[in-house]
């Protein structure tokens, strides 16, 4: 059970993916630190260390499940040209990353990976709050009101 290569495939690739969006906000941040949107930059800074903190979970589950905490491939990095831009794309890998959790989360309740399954629920969860912060914020500047 605690191989099951079908939940390795998902813990690898979910690390894959945190670790693509730890590469794409810090990109951001810089980014935007160049383009004097200071506010902005912090924020992307805390999405790269949330993020962060996600592939942290799952390498942590990877070593009690005797997996080495290895992600497949890292996506190429698409920071975006403007700030709207930007979130526009993070949104869609946040989309992805959701999906990917849904799946695995529902996986691993058919298998009865008990412990797996609460963490791809969590951070499911983690996800889909991120996901509606990214929808708050495009709005908001989407009527103009960027800070
Ligand atoms: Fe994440
Ligand atoms: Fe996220």
């Amino acid at each position: 059970m605690a191989n099951d290569p079908r939940m390795m495939g998902y813990l690898m690739r979910a690390l894959s993916a945190e670790m693509a969006a730890v590469q794409q906000y810090l990109t951001q941040a810089s980014l935007t630190a160049m383009w004097q949107l200071g506010a902005h930059s912090s924020r992307f800074r805390r999405d790269a260390e949330e993020e962060l903190g996600h592939a942290q979970r799952l390498i942590e589950r990877m070593l009690v499940l005797g997996i080495p905490s290895n992600g497949t491939q890292l996506p190429p990095i698409r920071p975006g040209r403007t700030l709207e831009e930007m979130l526009l794309i993070d949104r869609d890998l946040e989309i992805e990353v959701i999906r990917l959790y849904e799946e695995a989360a529902h996986y691993c309740a058919r298998v009865r990976a008990a412990e797996t399954q609460i963490l791809f629920a969590s951070l499911l969860q983690e996800e889909l709050g991120h996901l509606s912060d990214l929808d708050h914020l495009l709005t908001e500047i989407q009527q103009g009101a960027t800070s």
